[in-house]
Order: C-alpha cells, then sequence, then structure tokens
C-alpha cells in the first residue's frame, strides 16, 4: 500500500442504471448495466462498510434514479449509522412525503435535485418525459423538512437560459444552485454537435451569473462549471485521478472517476473480486494517472500541472485514444486543434437523440 496516497473522502455509489428521464446530455455510458446486474443490497451495505472503513465521510448515493432501488432507506440508514453525510442525487421522480419523511429518519442530510430547463415546456421536452411538475413537488418536499438542496441543471444549446433557472431556483428555494456546461462523456458524446452551447450563449451567460452570484451572496450560492472546449485550459478534473472519490457503478465496477468506463484501455477492478482497499491503493486503474508520474511534454514539466493535473483523462482518451496525453483543450496541447475543429458552427444543428432504456440482461 503507497503510504503517500491519501484516503478516498468520498463515494458515488451508483445505485442503478434505471431512470424515468432519456436526457440526451446524459454522462452514463452508453451500455447501461441491467437490473440483473446490479448489486445486492447485502452487497451495497457491505460496499459502504468497506467505504467507511478506508475514511469514506460523504457518500452519494446516486444513478440512474436511487429512489428506483427498493432498498435505499436501507442504504441510506446503514451510511447514515457508519457516520457518514449521505446526500441523495435524484431526478425526484418517485419522491412522496412518506418516501421523505422516512429517508430523513434514516438520517439523509442532503438532496440534490436534477433540473432540466427553466419551465415545464422546455424542461419536459429534454427530460422526455412529464418531469418538470415532479421537481417543483420534490424541492417542496425537501425544503419542508428544513433539508439542504442543491438544484443542478446540466446547460447546453436547447436551455442555456441562466436567467431564468436562477429564478426558477430561487423559487425552489435551493441553498445551492449548479450550473454545469455539459461534459461529452457516455451518452453525451453522440450529442455533442446538438448540445454544444454557441458562443453567443456562453457570453450573456458569465454576466447574469456573476451578478446575481453578488446579489444572491449568503442565501444561494452559484456554481457555474464553464463550456471547457472554449477555455484555454482544462479543468482540475476530479482535482486530480484517484485523489479525492471513487465511484462505484451498479454492477460492482469500481471506478477512478464517474466516465472512466470510456477509457477501453484501462482494466476496471470489481468489488466483488477485490477488497476497495486495496483497489483505491493498488489497483492499476487507480495508479494509471496518479501524481505526475505518467504525466509528458508539455505536462510534466509545466507551471500549472498542480493546478490542473493535465485535464481531464477520459477528455484524453476520448478526442485522442491516449488517456496518458494532455487532455486537447489545453492551448499548450500540441492537439489542440482537435477541440478547435468541433467549435466550428456546425451547417445545422442535429436535432438530439434521446437517451435510451437501460437494456435488461
Ligand atoms: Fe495543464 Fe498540462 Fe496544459 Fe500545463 S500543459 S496547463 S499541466 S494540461
Ligand atoms: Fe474521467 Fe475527467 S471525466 S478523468
Amino acid at each position: 500500500m503507497d503510504v503517500n496516497v491519501a484516503p478516498p473522502l468520498g463515494m458515488l455509489a451508483e445505485l442503478t442504471h434505471r431512470c424515468p428521464l432519456h436526457c440526451p446530455y446524459c454522462s452514463n455510458p452508453v451500455e447501461l448495466v441491467g437490473r440483473r446486474d446490479e448489486l445486492t443490497t447485502d452487497q451495497w451495505l457491505d460496499v459502504l462498510d468497506q467505504g467507511r472503513d478506508i475514511g469514506v465521510l460523504q457518500v452519494h448515493l446516486s444513478g440512474g434514479e436511487p429512489l428506483a432501488r427498493r432498498d435505499l432507506p436501507a442504504l441510506v440508514t446503514r451510511a447514515s449509522d457508519l457516520g457518514c453525510y449521505v446526500n441523495l442525487v435524484t431526478s425526484g421522480l418517485g419522491l412522496t412525503a412518506e418516501r421523505m419523511d422516512d429517508l430523513v429518519d434514516r438520517g439523509l442530510a442532503h438532496v440534490q435535485l436534477s433540473v432540466q430547463g427553466p419551465d415545464a415546456v422546455r424542461a419536459d421536452r429534454i427530460a422526455g418525459t412529464r418531469a418538470h411538475s415532479h421537481k417543483l413537488t420534490a424541492a417542496a418536499l425537501v425544503k419542508d423538512r428544513d433539508l439542504p438542496l442543491t438544484v443542478n441543471v446540466v446547460l447546453h444549446k436547447a436551455n442555456h437560459d441562466v436567467g431564468a433557472l436562477i429564478a426558477l431556483a430561487e423559487r425552489m428555494g435551493a441553498d445551492r444552485l449548479e450550473l454545469a456546461n455539459t461534459q461529452y462523456y457516455g451518452w453525451a458524446l453522440r450529442n455533442r454537435e446538438a448540445l454544444m452551447p454557441t458562443p453567443e450563449q456562453l457570453a450573456e451567460a458569465e454576466p447574469v451569473v456573476r451578478a446575481a452570484s453578488e446579489r444572491l451572496r449568503g442565501t444561494m450560492e452559484i456554481v457555474y462549471v464553464v463550456a471547457d472546449y472554449y477555455e484555454p485550459y482544462p479543468k482540475p478534473c476530479m482535482y486530480g485521478w484517484g485523489s479525492r472519490q471513487l465511484t462505484v457503478a451498479p454492477n460492482g465496477d469500481v471506478l477512478p472517476c464517474p466516465a472512466a468506463s470510456v477509457i477501453e484501455t484501462l482494466r476496471i477492478e470489481n468489488v466483488l473480486s477485490r477488497p476497495l482497499r486495496e483497489i483505491w491503493y493498488d489497483s492499476e486503474s487507480f495508479n494509471a494517472y496518479r501524481g505526475e508520474e505518467w504525466m509528458s511534454e508539455p505536462c510534466r514539466t509545466c507551471d500549472r500541472r498542480a493546478v490542473d493535473f493535465g485535464g481531464c483523462r477520459c477528455q484524453a482518451f476520448q478526442l485522442l485514444g491516449d488517456a496518458s496525453a494532455t487532455d486537447p483543450v489545453c492551448s499548450r496541447s500540441p492537439d489542440r486543434q482537435v477541440v478547435d475543429l468541433l467549435l466550428e458552427p456546425p451547417s445545422q444543428t442535429p436535432e438530439f437523440v434521446m437517451r435510451g432504456p437501460a437494456v435488461v440482461r
């Protein structure tokens, strides 16, 4: 075990890939895990125990839609009894007053609610189903119980109306609003042309976000995640590979980042065949891009390498076929032209392809 590796702070537990929504920006893999391959309740309880044992303090119960798992209450109880801060990442569909009361009694500490658009017409079109009204109800259920609420919106060409989204989050009583421009992983990658915001949309958004952040200081925190293709430097993805958080997929695959299954060259381990401690500290996958040893030029000697860690490994693999390359978003990358080409406006914006249901194996 490498003593220089810090324990994980957080675990993203993707309980299921089943989801009532069909968002075209979904970053889950194109091939979803079917219900039959999901970990059982006992296996998830064991994963939570193992996670706490190696230091996990924050558990994010996510999916798909975690409310689709009937054992969600038992998992909340276990994570909370272990002393973890328990966050539910949900679409809100399926959340009732009874379920909310029960989850709060069991120790749920925070809810992160996804919102697809500023109004029902736009939001339901993006969700591919009638979802918006359920979200308003879900937000009220959370706030009625005095739980902190984060509203999360994935931004793209069809909903880039940040003023209206901020107003909606205020009406919902959100304590925190995440406005995150789409990251093109998994299903989202096939919709990149349709989803990519225009430079005009991005230029309009930033002063609106800045003014609202100022006005709402102390009431609602706004986190704006930029559209990184347009930036000169990449995002500090995961704050460094294998440094703070691990993801457990519905079938028990343990991933250094939620999108890591896109890296076809990575040998991914499963918690059913190896203890979480060994996977975190000793596995090839978690050690592949930890620290700086793996870096080549220009990252290896770059003055920003401790700032952005060379960018995103998944993006390097998806755009260049080499997960150890400098993220091509970086203006210092010899491959930046690959990203510049993607920024050229399409002659016609294609329709996005809605996310299909999980294949049941
Ligand atoms: Fe970051 Fe590498 Fe670009 Fe330097 S060369 S700014 S470390 S991605
Ligand atoms: Fe996987 Fe960035 S999304 S490293």
